[in-house]
């Protein structure tokens, strides 16, 4: 009896990559990373690694998130749901940009850089810069003991457990969860939402995990899609809000490993241009769980639909609007808008992962990219 094995078979627990077998993880990775930051009655969020006194937060003028790559999209997130629970203002930035426009930081400006790796230079830069400046710092990483880490003034750990392939999935959701329990925490200290809409939001994210295990049940329908736009050269994404944030998401996971070109826009701005690049047949992704926003979305799905595009929409199960105006539909459990992203970029992971594997790529190591860029 004679069993091959290696180390990296055995590390990927019988998946055929890290990647399928980060996404799987992240209904653990979300579990892990809410773990004791909620108390046993679900009432509240106990986020005691941040050490900002009540006065300080109450100092708080404006936010800045700074992060590069599929962490800056996480820090896209970051601002919706900060601006809405706490109505602080909030900046996300690309940390290469950051650093060299001379951003306005005062000794009020809370400065969240979010990182995987804890090791990214112009994160790391930007940092830097932001405590010359005299700014609070909490770093929002995957790594205990990074660089970003040690040089924060807090650090919310992601517990998404090392993360190998490239390109980001378990780190990316941990940050999103990460966000929403920071957001949560500055908002009960300062009271801009009441209780029961605080203990809301915390059933709706104890109810992520399990979500995300239903709709991964759901693999196969985005593996056959995945193998009809892998035939495809360019395609886009569409989004309003959070929806347009998880869209630029989608459209990086999938340039990195599948080598589709790809372009994330939001929904209501394509008549400004890129509507031009809109022809027959060419696929079209529309994330549409923004339900407030929905008729608008509807209505920019008409547009692309008359000049000939498919359109795949990712909606809330049940939402009969979408799927009477699209050519497909992959639906997600319902949760709160505002959580929305922690479920639809979940889909979007498997898309990038199944049609760079249709075109016979190295999903784990794509070409021209590596894990943590430690020059600048
Ligand atoms: C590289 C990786 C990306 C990652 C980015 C930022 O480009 O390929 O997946 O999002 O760096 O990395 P960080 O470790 O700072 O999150």
């Amino acid at each position: 009896f004679h069993v091959d094995w290696d180390l990296t078979t055995a590390e990927k627990a019988g998946f055929d990559h890290f990647m399928l077998k980060e996404i799987y993880e992240q209904p653990k990775a979300y579990r892990d990373t809410m773990g004791s930051r909620i108390d046993e009655a679900g009432q509240r969020i106990v986020l005691s690694e941040v050490k900002l006194t009540p006065q300080q937060i109450w100092d708080i003028h404006n936010i800045h998130i700074v992060a590069c790559g599929t962490a800056y999209h996480a820090g896209l997130v970051g601002k919706s749901v900060i601006e809405q629970l706490v109505r602080i203002p909030v900046e996300t930035d690309v940390a290469s940009e950051y650093r060299y426009r001379s951003p306005i930081i005062t000794a009020h400006t809370l400065v969240i850089v979010v990182s995987q790796s804890g090791e990214t230079a112009d994160t790391l830069a930007a940092l830097r810069e932001a405590k010359r400046n005299g700014a609070r710092v909490i770093a929002i990483t995957n790594v205990v003991g990074s660089s970003v880490s040690r040089e924060a003034d807090d650090v919310i750990t992601t517990w998404a457990g090392p993360e190998i392939a490239v390109a980001s999935t378990k780190a990316y959701t941990s940050q999103l969860i990460a966000f929403y329990l920071l957001g949560l925490h500055l908002a009960q200290t300062l009271g801009t939402q009441d209780a029961a809409a605080i203990q809301e939001t915390i059933a709706a994210l104890q109810k992520l995990p399990e979500q995300v295990e239903q709709l991964l049940g759901h693999a196969e329908e985005i593996k056959q899609y995945a193998e009809q736009i892998a035939t495809h050269d360019d395609l886009f994404f569409i989004g309003r809000g959070a929806d347009y944030a998880v869209a630029q998401e989608g459209s990086l996971k999938l340039k990195e490993i599948s080598y589709i070109h790809s372009e994330a826009y939001a929904a209501g701005e394509l008549k400004h241009g890129t509507l031009a690049l809109i022809e027959e047949g060419i696929p079209v992704i529309a994330l549409a769980t923004q339900e407030q926003l929905l008729e608008k979305t509807v209505s920019n799905i008409k547009e692309v639909k008359a000049r000939g595009a498919q359109v795949f929409a990712i909606a809330f199960e049940g939402n009969h609007e979408i799927a009477k105006s699209v050519d497909l539909v992959f639906e997600i459990p319902r949760t709160l808008p505002l959580l929305a992203p922690a479920l639809s970029v979940v889909p979007l992971q498997l898309l990038a992962y199944y049609a760079s594997l249709a075109r016979g790529n190295d999903v784990d190591k794509p070409r021209n990219l590596a894990k943590s860029v430690t020059v600048e």
